[in-house]
């Protein structure tokens, strides 16, 4: 088998990255370790920026999302007795929309296999080889247990955290540096068929802890609450649950629809950059170089910033037998990767309890001065809609 680009990963990055070579004339070849079912199920991110929008759509991805994707023009950020809109379209003229990431990995795979480059579930013991020579391969057991070696002029490492490709790369001759944060408590999620008893995303400061007021649909709410990392999902009731966000997100005249549970479950906080994003012919992108916190709903847009470069790039390099962009590629993403960090951290410090009272005073002045200055609010809502991708 041969391919330009071998893709290792069917996750929203691998996947776009496909579609953006596609239609640019550059073929390519995607190995997902898990089923389709797996991939179509697993319950991540809902937010899109813009460009994250205009992307699907240039990919021809995009018209379920066109459809059924509901534009937000703000947040809320809350704490004890006030809740404040933060209007994205008047401080940054700017959006964002709600729309799962599962649903986003559905209508690329749907794209996918109607007539696009072969997309190959549950293949196993995926290993890239000879990176740093102009023609790396891909070895791997495909779903019938056959070994299969794939040529290619570049890989695409966009496997995820625990994926094979950033050992490679942190292996290779160039230096390579990790940074990593651990924060100190976890959310837990749940999905339930309740109507959104609010227009736009709430953000939550609460004594007990912070509380995020998301949606998937006007039938479907996603909510989070802040917990401790070594909570167990077993000691949550249902009931248990809705009255913690009852306590968190209370406002006079004001409550949170309930409705029947269908997912829960408990997501630690991590943040995460991995430096170079390159060795040689393998490229990563995405999760596989770095992971956010999620308050802020950063890391699916960071994914996609991150594979709409790399596409120009080896479309430049392949096509036009151009290295400068290929060559430009990792500064220049990681610059974003740390401004979306950057971000990330801060809505996660200011939002989260943890450290004793001096800190909440930090917090509750801190978001005082969101919702009261206007430079402090755009400053927010231009990270939070996406800076352009330059
Ligand atoms: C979500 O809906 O899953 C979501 C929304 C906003 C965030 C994080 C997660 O900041």
């Amino acid at each position: 088998m041969r391919t330009q680009v071998g893709i290792i990963g069917g996750g929203p990055a691998g996947l776009l990255l496909s579609r953006l070579l596609h239609v640019q004339g550059i073929d390519s070849v995607v190995l997902e370790n898990r089923s389709r079912a797996y991939v179509e199920n697993r319950i991540r991110a809902g937010i899109l920026e813009q460009h994250s929008v205009d992307t699907l759509i240039a990919a021809g991805a995009g018209d379920r999302l066109r459809r059924e994707g509901i534009e937000h023009h703000g947040i809320y950020l809350q704490y004890p007795g006030t809740r404040h809109k933060i209007d994205f379209v008047d401080l940054c003229g700017r959006t964002v929309w709600v729309y799962g990431q599962t649903e986003v990995v559905k209508d690329l795979i749907e794209t996918q296999l109607d007539g696009g480059p072969p997309l190959l579930f549950e293949v196993s013991d995926v290993t890239p080889e000879d990176v740093d020579g102009d023609a790396p391969r891909i070895r791997f057991t495909d779903a019938d247990g056959t070994p299969q070696v794939l040529e290619c002029d570049v890989i695409a490492g966009t496997d995820g955290f625990h994926g094979v490709c950033r050992p490679v790369v942190a292996a290779g001759p160039e230096e390579h540096q990790l940074w990593e944060r651990t924060y100190p408590y976890a959310w837990l999620g749940i999905l339930a068929d309740a109507a959104p008893a609010t227009d736009e995303l709430i953000y939550s400061w609460h004594p007990e802890g912070f509380a995020l007021y998301s949606m998937r649909s006007p039938s479907v709410s996603r909510l989070y609450l802040q917990v401790d990392p070594s909570e167990r999902i077993e000691n949550w009731s249902d009931e248990r649950i809705w009255d913690a966000l009852d306590r968190r997100f209370a406002l006079e005249g004001w409550s949170v629809n309930r409705g029947p549970v269908k997912d829960k479950s408990i997501l630690p906080m991590r943040s995460f950059v991995s430096a170079p994003m390159r060795r040689g012919r393998l490229f990563l992108a995405g999760d596989a170089a770095h992971i956010v916190p999620p308050t802020g709903a950063k890391g699916l847009n960071l994914a996609i910033a991150d594979v709409t470069r790399l596409a120009t790039a080896l479309v430049r390099l392949l096509q036009d037998k151009q290295a400068d962009l290929v060559d430009a590629y990792s500064d220049a993403a990681l610059a974003r990767v740390w401004r979306c960090t950057h971000f990330s951290w801060f809505m996660t410090s200011m939002l989260h309890r943890s450290g004793d009272d001096f800190d909440a005073q930090l917090q509750l002045s801190q978001l005082k001065r969101v919702c009261s200055s206007e430079a402090a609010a755009r400053e927010l809502a231009e990270n939070y809609t996406g800076l352009p991708i330059a």
